[in-house]
């Protein structure tokens, strides 16, 4: 068991990880409030997984608990979802001081959040993430949000959890796809701020050895996001350098509809592009995108993606933009990021000559 607190003055909380925690629940949410009903949202499949676990606990405050569930997936992360959930909200009499608890993935953490952030002007929440993805990245620095027709997570608010519980038994029943889609933003951390965890994961190169080592990885990994959201909370500067593998990233995701690539998937090819791009500028190391592809091999993660089509558009309306130039996250090293600034065009071109 560890513990890490976000130090973000009145928003501060803590990060509690360890084996089996969903069973000790209660315990830990009465510490940082007092809640006199609770409503759980989570998806119908984390519900037959891992509700169970989380309604034991729950069941020994005594307190009226409320659960709604929504169909796995993207398509739940809307404006519909949050008016159901408000609908039950009033149904069920809450009021400011009671407590909304996201158990689930980053789909869920990020609608429920949202809801929270919203509800009476906003409502104590508790995050309980159960995807890999979203026990090292969504669940931690106060991201909430839903996708409406004009794009993904262009609707949303800055609202700090009151406690995120990481139990890392969840990760049991995750399938190997969504596991491995995990990994690469896992994989990111290492690139841009620890040379020591990137070590470890080649090192442990497969599923079964991080899991041999779970705690210290997903430990690893919320400290790192800590720090950089400690300071940069509202994403204005160095919070920024999580967006690593991100640029192309998102241009790989858009370029296949959001079909064919996950989001992890695209993100590590855009890793391994940004640093080429980074060698070709003489930012980055040499021998760095060649160390970047052996360890995305190990996870099965794509390291060749062809990109077609006038995907080039999409850098031009990206929202990282100013003016003509896009700051883009380079690394000098593994380990070590830069937020590099270079004019869009020439961005494209250097991209289109290292594809
Ligand atoms: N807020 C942020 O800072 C932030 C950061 C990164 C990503 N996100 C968002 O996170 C979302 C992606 O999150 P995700 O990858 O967790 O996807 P997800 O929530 O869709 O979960 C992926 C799948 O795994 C299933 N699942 C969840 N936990 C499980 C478990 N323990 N065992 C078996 N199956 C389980 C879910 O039912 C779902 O089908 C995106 O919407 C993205 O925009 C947000
Ligand atoms: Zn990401």
């Amino acid at each position: 068991m560890k513990t890490l607190q976000v130090a973000l003055e009145d928003r501060s909380y803590d990060i509690v990880i360890g084996q089996g925690i969903i069973s000790q629940a209660a315990e830990y949410i009465l510490k940082v409030c007092k809640p006199q009903r609770i409503m759980v949202v989570t998806d119908t499949t984390v519900a037959s997984l891992h509700l169970p676990a989380l309604q034991a606990s729950l069941a020994a405050t005594g307190l009226p608990v409320q659960v709604v569930s929504f169909a796995p997936g993207e398509g739940s992360k809307s404006l519909k979802s949050v008016e159901k959930l408000y609908t039950e909200a009033f149904a069920f009499g809450m009021t400011r001081t009671d407590l909304v608890i996201a158990l689930g993935g980053g789909v869920i953490g990020d609608l429920t959040g949202f809801f929270a952030a919203t509800l009476l002007r906003g409502v104590p929440f508790v995050q309980i993430p159960t995807t890999l993805l979203s026990q090292v990245d969504s669940s931690v620095g106060g991201k909430t949000g839903v996708n409406v027709p004009a794009g993904k997570n262009l609707v949303g608010s800055f609202y700090q959890p009151k406690l995120v519980l990481i139990d890392t038994d969840t990760l049991q029943t995750l399938s190997d796809a969504i596991f491995s889609d995990g990994m690469a933003e896992v994989i990111k951390y290492g690139c841009i701020v620890s040379e020591k965890l990137f070590e470890a994961l080649l090192q442990a190169g497969s599923r079964r050895g991080v899991e041999a080592m779970l705690e210290d990885v997903i430990y690893a990994c919320c400290d790192a996001k800590r720090q950089v959201v400690e300071e940069d909370e509202l994403d204005t500067g160095r919070r920024m350098i999580l967006n690593f593998g991100h640029t192309m990233g998102h241009v790989i995701e858009k370029a296949y509809n959001f079909q064919k690539y996950t989001h992890g998937q695209a993100v590590a090819y855009g890793m391994i592009l940004a640093a080429r791009l980074g060698e070709k500028l003489s930012v980055t190391a040499e021998g760095t995108a060649e160390r970047i592809t052996e360890i995305l091999e190990k996870y099965h993660l794509p390291t060749d993606i062809s990109l077609t089509g006038d995907w080039q558009k999409t850098i031009l309306l990206d929202k990282k933009m100013q003016g003509k130039d896009l700051s883009c996250v380079l690394i000098s090293k593994l380990g070590t990021s830069i937020v590099h600034k270079m004019p869009a065009e020439e961005f494209v071109t250097e991209i289109e000559s290292i594809l």
